[in-house]
Protein backbone atom coordinates (compact mmCIF):
# COMPACT_ATOMS: atom_id res chain seq x y z
CA UNK A 1 0.00 0.00 0.00
CA UNK A 2 1.28 3.72 -1.31
CA UNK A 3 2.14 6.22 2.17
CA UNK A 4 -0.75 8.29 2.41
CA UNK A 5 0.65 11.92 2.52
CA UNK A 6 -1.67 14.53 3.91
CA UNK A 7 -0.61 17.92 3.27
CA UNK A 8 -2.36 20.91 5.64
CA UNK A 9 -1.63 24.07 4.50
CA UNK A 10 -3.91 25.33 7.37
CA UNK A 11 -4.20 29.48 6.54
CA UNK A 12 -1.70 29.72 4.02
CA UNK A 13 -0.56 31.10 1.61
CA UNK A 14 -1.57 34.22 1.09
CA UNK A 15 -2.55 34.30 -2.14
CA UNK A 16 -4.11 32.43 -5.01
CA UNK A 17 -0.84 32.79 -7.41
CA UNK A 18 1.69 31.47 -4.52
CA UNK A 19 -1.23 28.38 -4.26
CA UNK A 20 -0.81 27.77 -7.75
CA UNK A 21 2.99 27.78 -7.84
CA UNK A 22 3.12 25.73 -4.95
CA UNK A 23 0.72 23.22 -6.10
CA UNK A 24 2.45 22.84 -9.33
CA UNK A 25 5.55 22.45 -8.07
CA UNK A 26 4.61 19.76 -5.63
CA UNK A 27 2.40 17.86 -7.87
CA UNK A 28 4.42 17.79 -10.92
CA UNK A 29 6.89 15.53 -8.80
CA UNK A 30 4.60 13.73 -6.61
CA UNK A 31 2.52 12.57 -9.81
CA UNK A 32 6.25 10.22 -10.40
CA UNK A 33 5.73 8.50 -7.15
CA UNK A 34 4.60 5.46 -5.58
CA UNK A 35 2.86 8.27 -2.89
CA UNK A 36 -1.09 8.91 -2.51
CA UNK A 37 -0.86 12.49 -2.14
CA UNK A 38 -4.03 14.85 -0.48
CA UNK A 39 -3.21 18.71 -0.51
CA UNK A 40 -5.12 20.39 1.45
CA UNK A 41 -5.66 24.10 0.80
CA UNK A 42 -7.46 26.90 2.03
CA UNK A 43 -11.32 26.86 1.00
CA UNK A 44 -11.30 29.48 -1.13
CA UNK A 45 -8.49 28.34 -3.62
CA UNK A 46 -10.48 24.87 -3.53
CA UNK A 47 -11.91 25.45 -7.10
CA UNK A 48 -8.38 25.89 -8.97
CA UNK A 49 -7.72 22.50 -8.16
CA UNK A 50 -9.71 20.02 -10.41
CA UNK A 51 -8.49 16.79 -9.23
CA UNK A 52 -8.20 13.80 -8.22
CA UNK A 53 -5.85 12.94 -11.44
CA UNK A 54 -3.80 9.41 -10.81
CA UNK A 55 -2.74 9.42 -7.20
CA UNK A 56 -3.11 13.47 -6.93
CA UNK A 57 -6.29 14.37 -4.59
CA UNK A 58 -7.38 17.30 -2.97
CA UNK A 59 -9.46 17.74 0.76
CA UNK A 60 -10.67 20.16 2.56
CA UNK A 61 -9.23 21.75 6.27
CA UNK A 62 -13.34 21.19 7.23
CA UNK A 63 -16.69 21.62 6.44
CA UNK A 64 -19.80 21.80 7.88
CA UNK A 65 -22.43 19.07 9.54
CA UNK A 66 -25.48 19.96 7.52
CA UNK A 67 -25.93 19.38 4.14
CA UNK A 68 -27.73 23.30 3.55
CA UNK A 69 -29.39 26.03 5.73
CA UNK A 70 -29.01 29.53 7.22
CA UNK A 71 -25.16 29.05 8.42
CA UNK A 72 -23.20 32.50 7.64
CA UNK A 73 -19.45 31.37 6.59
CA UNK A 74 -19.88 27.86 6.20
CA UNK A 75 -18.98 24.85 3.64
CA UNK A 76 -21.23 22.25 3.24
CA UNK A 77 -20.34 18.66 2.54
CA UNK A 78 -22.51 19.26 -1.09
CA UNK A 79 -20.15 22.19 -1.96
CA UNK A 80 -17.58 20.04 -1.04
CA UNK A 81 -18.65 17.44 -3.26
CA UNK A 82 -19.67 19.22 -6.11
CA UNK A 83 -15.84 20.29 -6.46
CA UNK A 84 -14.81 16.07 -6.50
CA UNK A 85 -13.48 16.27 -3.54
CA UNK A 86 -12.40 13.37 -2.13
CA UNK A 87 -11.17 14.20 2.00
CA UNK A 88 -12.11 16.40 4.42
CA UNK A 89 -9.58 16.91 7.68
CA UNK A 90 -12.01 16.88 11.05
CA UNK A 91 -11.56 17.36 14.51
CA UNK A 92 -7.90 18.79 14.07
CA UNK A 93 -6.95 19.80 17.42
CA UNK A 94 -6.89 23.86 16.09
CA UNK A 95 -10.91 23.27 14.83
CA UNK A 96 -11.20 22.13 18.51
CA UNK A 97 -9.53 24.90 20.48
CA UNK A 98 -9.88 28.23 18.38
CA UNK A 99 -13.17 27.20 17.04
CA UNK A 100 -14.37 25.38 20.25
CA UNK A 101 -15.55 22.50 18.42
CA UNK A 102 -16.46 19.48 20.39
CA UNK A 103 -16.79 15.65 20.24
CA UNK A 104 -20.13 15.58 19.20
CA UNK A 105 -19.69 18.54 16.21
CA UNK A 106 -17.13 16.35 15.05
CA UNK A 107 -18.74 13.16 15.23
CA UNK A 108 -21.81 14.59 13.09
CA UNK A 109 -19.33 16.29 10.60
CA UNK A 110 -17.92 11.96 10.85
CA UNK A 111 -21.43 10.99 9.98
CA UNK A 112 -22.16 13.56 7.21
CA UNK A 113 -18.57 13.73 5.23
CA UNK A 114 -19.21 9.59 4.94
CA UNK A 115 -23.07 9.95 3.79
CA UNK A 116 -21.69 12.17 1.10
CA UNK A 117 -18.64 9.73 0.25
CA UNK A 118 -16.26 12.26 1.30
CA UNK A 119 -13.47 10.18 3.54
CA UNK A 120 -12.84 11.66 6.68
CA UNK A 121 -9.40 12.73 8.34
CA UNK A 122 -10.23 12.69 11.87
CA UNK A 123 -7.42 13.98 13.91
CA UNK A 124 -6.90 12.77 17.80
CA UNK A 125 -4.46 13.59 19.83
CA UNK A 126 -3.52 14.55 23.53
CA UNK A 127 -3.01 18.06 24.64
CA UNK A 128 0.18 17.43 26.90
CA UNK A 129 2.95 15.57 27.34
CA UNK A 130 2.66 15.51 30.96
CA UNK A 131 -0.53 13.14 32.24
CA UNK A 132 -3.30 14.78 34.47
CA UNK A 133 -1.82 14.10 38.29
CA UNK A 134 0.31 11.48 36.79
CA UNK A 135 -2.21 9.52 35.67
CA UNK A 136 -1.31 6.02 34.52
CA UNK A 137 -2.61 5.62 30.90
CA UNK A 138 -3.76 9.28 30.91
CA UNK A 139 -2.77 9.82 27.18
CA UNK A 140 -4.67 6.10 26.11
CA UNK A 141 -7.93 7.19 27.58
CA UNK A 142 -7.50 10.60 26.04
CA UNK A 143 -7.55 8.80 22.73
CA UNK A 144 -9.85 6.11 23.35
CA UNK A 145 -12.16 8.74 24.37
CA UNK A 146 -11.75 10.93 21.39
CA UNK A 147 -12.24 7.89 18.97
CA UNK A 148 -15.46 6.35 20.87
CA UNK A 149 -17.38 9.90 20.57
CA UNK A 150 -16.22 10.55 16.64
CA UNK A 151 -17.19 7.36 15.84
CA UNK A 152 -20.38 6.83 17.89
CA UNK A 153 -22.89 5.78 15.16
CA UNK A 154 -20.72 5.09 12.48
CA UNK A 155 -21.10 1.86 10.77
CA UNK A 156 -18.38 -0.90 10.47
CA UNK A 157 -19.35 -0.75 6.26
CA UNK A 158 -17.84 2.71 6.61
CA UNK A 159 -14.14 1.68 8.12
CA UNK A 160 -12.58 1.48 4.73
CA UNK A 161 -13.23 5.16 4.09
CA UNK A 162 -11.76 6.58 7.22
CA UNK A 163 -8.01 7.91 8.26
CA UNK A 164 -7.52 8.36 11.55
CA UNK A 165 -4.95 10.65 12.08
CA UNK A 166 -2.77 10.59 15.30
CA UNK A 167 -1.36 14.09 15.91
CA UNK A 168 -0.79 15.05 19.48
CA UNK A 169 -1.09 18.68 19.94
CA UNK A 170 2.20 19.34 21.89
CA UNK A 171 4.10 18.26 18.82
CA UNK A 172 1.70 20.13 16.13
CA UNK A 173 4.16 22.83 15.56
CA UNK A 174 6.81 22.67 17.83
CA UNK A 175 9.54 21.63 15.61
CA UNK A 176 9.39 18.25 18.03
CA UNK A 177 7.42 15.09 17.17
CA UNK A 178 6.57 12.32 19.10
CA UNK A 179 9.31 9.64 19.11
CA UNK A 180 8.71 6.81 16.97
CA UNK A 181 8.39 4.11 19.94
CA UNK A 182 5.60 6.45 21.19
CA UNK A 183 4.02 7.06 17.58
CA UNK A 184 4.14 3.08 17.20
CA UNK A 185 2.65 2.61 20.43
CA UNK A 186 -0.60 4.78 20.25
CA UNK A 187 -0.68 3.13 16.57
CA UNK A 188 -0.84 0.04 17.90
CA UNK A 189 -3.52 1.32 20.88
CA UNK A 190 -5.68 2.91 18.18
CA UNK A 191 -5.57 -0.44 16.45
CA UNK A 192 -6.90 -1.79 19.76
CA UNK A 193 -9.78 0.26 20.33
CA UNK A 194 -11.13 0.21 16.89
CA UNK A 195 -10.97 -3.68 17.39
CA UNK A 196 -13.00 -3.31 20.57
CA UNK A 197 -15.42 -1.10 19.06
CA UNK A 198 -15.71 -3.12 15.56
CA UNK A 199 -13.83 -6.28 15.35
CA UNK A 200 -10.23 -6.71 14.06
CA UNK A 201 -11.33 -7.18 10.03
CA UNK A 202 -13.26 -4.26 9.96
CA UNK A 203 -10.57 -2.37 12.32
CA UNK A 204 -7.70 -2.96 9.95
CA UNK A 205 -9.46 -1.36 6.88
CA UNK A 206 -8.54 2.08 9.10
CA UNK A 207 -5.33 3.83 7.64
CA UNK A 208 -3.63 4.97 11.34
CA UNK A 209 -1.08 8.34 9.87
CA UNK A 210 0.99 10.43 12.00
CA UNK A 211 1.13 14.04 12.20
CA UNK A 212 3.50 16.91 14.07
CA UNK A 213 5.92 18.37 13.48
CA UNK A 214 7.02 16.30 10.27
CA UNK A 215 9.92 17.00 8.27
CA UNK A 216 11.78 15.59 5.48
CA UNK A 217 14.34 14.37 7.86
CA UNK A 218 11.81 12.71 10.49
CA UNK A 219 9.28 11.65 7.71
CA UNK A 220 10.69 7.96 6.84
CA UNK A 221 11.52 7.06 10.27
CA UNK A 222 7.60 7.34 10.99
CA UNK A 223 6.33 5.48 8.11
CA UNK A 224 9.08 2.52 8.43
CA UNK A 225 9.91 2.34 12.04
CA UNK A 226 6.45 3.21 13.57
CA UNK A 227 4.47 1.37 11.33
CA UNK A 228 1.92 4.33 10.05
CA UNK A 229 0.63 4.34 6.69
CA UNK A 230 1.13 7.77 6.04
CA UNK A 231 1.85 11.48 7.30
CA UNK A 232 0.09 14.59 8.21
CA UNK A 233 2.16 17.25 7.10
CA UNK A 234 1.47 20.90 8.54
CA UNK A 235 4.93 24.00 8.00
CA UNK A 236 6.96 21.53 5.98
CA UNK A 237 4.39 20.92 3.26
CA UNK A 238 4.28 25.20 2.14
CA UNK A 239 7.98 24.92 0.91
CA UNK A 240 7.81 23.06 -2.25
CA UNK A 241 11.57 22.04 -2.09
CA UNK A 242 10.84 20.97 1.60
CA UNK A 243 7.87 18.65 0.61
CA UNK A 244 9.23 17.46 -2.54
CA UNK A 245 12.50 15.97 -0.64
CA UNK A 246 9.96 14.80 1.98
CA UNK A 247 8.09 12.71 0.02
CA UNK A 248 11.30 11.09 -1.85
CA UNK A 249 12.12 9.92 1.51
CA UNK A 250 9.21 8.02 1.33
CA UNK A 251 9.71 5.98 -1.44
P1 LIG B 1 2.98 20.61 11.67
O1 LIG B 1 1.37 20.55 11.68
O2 LIG B 1 3.45 19.63 10.63
O3 LIG B 1 3.30 22.04 11.29
O4 LIG B 1 3.43 20.25 13.03
C1 LIG B 1 0.70 19.34 11.59
C2 LIG B 1 -0.78 19.55 11.64
O5 LIG B 1 -1.24 20.48 12.32
O6 LIG B 1 -1.55 18.85 11.00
Amino acid sequence: MNPLLVANWKMNPSSVKEAEILFDAVQKEVKKMAIDLVICPPYIYLEKFQYPIGNIHIGAQNMFYDERGAYTGEISSLMLKSLGLAYVILGHSERRQYFFETDEIINRKMKEALRCRIKPIFCVGEQTRESLNGQENFFELVIENQLVEGLRGVSSARLADIVVAYEPVWAIGAGEPATVDDIFRMGLFIRKVLTKLYGRPMAQRVKIIYGGSVTSHNAKDFIYEAKTDGLLVGGASLNATEFISLAKSLV
